[in-house]
């Protein structure tokens, strides 16, 4: 088989890239090492910002997204007993983001792929990328007993962490930088009425709580627990007991609580690959980097690598310019790093670290105190949380 772009990966990020160089007429093919069914089992985050809003619209695929997800114009931080609305319309001249669940996104996608026969391979094994270095690479998998190749310009890699791109990259070749955090997010799916219209982040001395939703009848909740906890020592009664602690006393008392329809303990972790191109070789989204939950910023930093791909592809193959994909690496990590930035510190504000010496805690204290204090910091909080420009 021969094809123009090669994308490892059926997630968000490559469905994404392929259904837009599809409508370019920029052919391509989707290898998925699982089911579609396997993949959209996957609870994942449900923020997007109003960049990645736009790139599905242009993608063909935002119908559903305009007609079910919820514009959200600001957030609450809830600390100290009460709770203060981050005003995001007010201070980005009218920006805000989308609330609309990953699992649908990927969905949404998956429905426009199938709807204009776009190749997603799935189940396939033992991808390997060969001769990235040289214009001739090629991907090949196996099926059952058969291993199949596939000629391509070009070979992305939209793998997620644990995919084999970025491994395929010599390590000398390729630097990684990484922070692991010492707690991990303990999240439950209900089928209960939100508790908050708006996302309500919660710092208190027992540890982080979110309060999110998926619709107005499924919530999302999270609770920091420690890295050594298990799903098996949190009862659904345990886990809404803990969150009740951890909010402000009017939400504790208005929470509805249901029986757990998917519960999950994810680490945290910041990481970035650098850089995100060997020989024709792209990285994009958790192939290349990781971002702590708290600023919901891993979807919309995978958006970012998308946008800039197809727009360097297109550049490529109807105007001959490669400015975009000689310079692609430099222009993502740019946008990348930012990301990296807002989630290091939002998840730094928020959560109990349980090393911290109390000179440390103070300052955390101070940070909150500051940007609740001040049009600077409320502004540089809203512009991240919504989406700086591609
Ligand atoms: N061969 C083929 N497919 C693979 C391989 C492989 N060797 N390894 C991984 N995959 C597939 C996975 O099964 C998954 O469906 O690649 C896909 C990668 O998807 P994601 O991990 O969702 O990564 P991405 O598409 O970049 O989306 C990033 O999804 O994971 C969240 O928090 C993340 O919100 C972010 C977004
Ligand atoms: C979610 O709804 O899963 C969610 C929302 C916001 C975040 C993280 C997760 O910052």
């Amino acid at each position: 088989m021969k094809t123009q772009v090669g994308i490892i990966g059926g997630g968000p990020s490559g469905l994404m890239l392929s259904q837009l160089l599809d409508l370019q007429g920029i052919d391509n093919v989707v290898l998925e090492k699982h089911s579609r069914e396997y993949v959209l089992g996957r609870i994942r985050a449900g923020v997007l910002e109003h960049g990645f809003a736009d790139l599905m619209r242009e993608a063909q695929c935002g119908e559903r997204m305009d007609k079910e997800g919820e514009i959200h114009h600001g957030f609450y931080i809830a600390h100290g007993g009460g709770k203060d609305r981050i005003d995001l319309h007010g201070h980005t001249g009218g920006n805000s983001v989308v609330v609309y669940g990953q699992t649908e996104l990927t969905r949404d996608l998956y429905e426009a792929r199938e709807k204009m026969g776009g190749k997603v391979i799935h189940n396939v094994d033992d991808v390997k990328p060969h001769n990235i270095t040289t214009d001739a690479p090629s991907l090949t998998y196996r099926q059952g007993d058969e291993v199949k190749c596939i000629d391509c310009d070009y070979v992305i890699g939209a793998d997620g962490f644990h995919g084999v791109s970025r491994k395929t990259i010599p390590s000398d070749k390729i630097r990684e930088y990484e922070k692991l955090y010492p707690f991990g997010w303990l999240g439950v799916l209900s089928r209960t009425k939100p508790v908050s219209p708006e996302l309500v982040y919660a710092k208190h001395e027992r540890g982080f709580a979110l309060c999110s939703m998926r619709s107005q009848v499924l919530s999302r909740y999270y609770i920091q627990v420690p890295l050594t906890d298990t799903v098996e020592d949190w009862s659904d009664d345990a886990f809404w007991a803990e969150l009740k602690r951890r909010l402000p006393a009017d939400l504790a008392d208005a929470l509805e609580t249901g029986p757990s329809i998917e519960k999950s303990i994810a680490p945290l972790r910041s990481f970035v690959a650098e850089p995100m191109r060997y020989g024709n070789m792209f990285l994009a989204g958790d192939a290349a980097h990781i971002v702590p939950p708290t600023g919901a910023r891993g979807l919309n930093s995978a958006a970012s690598d998308i946008y800039y791909l197809y727009h360097a592809m297109v550049d490529h193959y109807k105007k001959g310019d490669d400015t975009g994909l000689e310079n692609y690496s430099k222009t993502a990590l740019a946008r990348i790093w930012k990301a990296q930035r807002f989630s290091w510190w939002m998840t730094t504000l928020l959560h109990k670290f349980p090393d911290n010496i109390p000179y440390d805690d103070k300052l955390q204290q101070t940070d909150l105190e500051y940007l609740l204090s001040s049009e600077a910091a409320l502004t540089s909080l809203a512009e991240n949380y919504v989406g700086l420009p591609f």
